[in-house]
């Protein structure tokens, strides 16, 4: 594989409860090259959200390493983390995590701004419109409904074209319809500008369409071949 994009190295995740050291993750390892797409699989509470929130440097390691596009992301500290991601990543949350105080376009344009663009308003308001919401730019989140919530999430997260998506079940509040048009527009961005692409996703047909497949099963990476 040519350089990676993406390294996870040896990511183990453990967490104290009443009963002792729960161990989420056992020493995860792969890795991504740029403008490849996977899709990690498996039942529920088998690590995947944890997973998915180690690379973004949200959620820490027990041990191990993340390299994201060159960067030991644990080496760094706080700040020049959140720069790295601010930079290179665009997160879409299970929980969506829309800013309850900013409209639909507000949020879709408040990581254009960040990056001290001029072109904010313009860029969301046409990515809005591709995820079909562009009759509620002016919609506070609370009025959204939970899949109108999730395409302003997406659009959020593919405004800036980021070098890497991470999505977590982006699909998942969404009718059939409305599902292919979202997975389109992520397949789109991975192919026009090389966005590397890591689903968490439900859906075999998804999961088929990506380039990986990696099954976790309570923790352990079991299968990690392309495919
Ligand atoms: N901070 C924590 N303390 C204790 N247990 C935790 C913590 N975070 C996650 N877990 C447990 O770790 C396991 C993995 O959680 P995770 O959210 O990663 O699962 P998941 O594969 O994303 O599941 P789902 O498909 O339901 O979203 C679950 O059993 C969860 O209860
Ligand atoms: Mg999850």
């Amino acid at each position: 594989m040519s350089e990676s994009i993406i390294s996870v190295e040896r990511v183990t995740k453990q967490v104290q409860d009443s009963t002792g050291v729960l161990t989420i993750l056992h020493e995860i390892e792969f890795a991504l090259a740029a403008r490849q797409s996977a899709a990690i699989v498996g039942a529920s509470g088998s690590g995947k959200s944890t997973l998915l929130s180690i690379i973004a440097g949200l959620d820490t390691p027990s041990t191990g390493t993340v390299r994201l596009a060159g960067h030991d992301l644990f080496a760094l500290g706080e700040d020049a983390r959140a720069a790295v991601r601010a930079a290179q990543l665009g997160f879409v949350f299970q929980s969506f995590q829309l800013l309850g105080n900013l409209n639909a376009l507000e949020n879709v344009m408040l990581p254009l701004e960040l990056q001290g663009r001029n072109d904010a308003r313009a860029l969301a308001t046409e990515m809005l419109r591709r995820v079909g919401l562009g009759e509620r730019l002016s919609h506070y989140p609370k009025v959204l409904s939970g899949g109108e919530q999730q395409r302003v999430a997406l659009a959020r997260a593919f405004v800036v074209k980021p070098a890497v998506l991470l999505a977590d079940e982006p699909t998942g509040s969404l009718d059939f319809a409305t599902g292919e048009k979202v997975m389109e527009l992520m397949f789109e961005l991975n192919r026009e500008s090389g966005t590397t692409l890591v689903l968490v996703t439900h859906d075999r047909g998804i999961a088929a369409r990506c380039d990986r497949q990696l099954h976790i099963e309570a923790g352990r990476l079991v299968v990690a071949e392309a495919v």
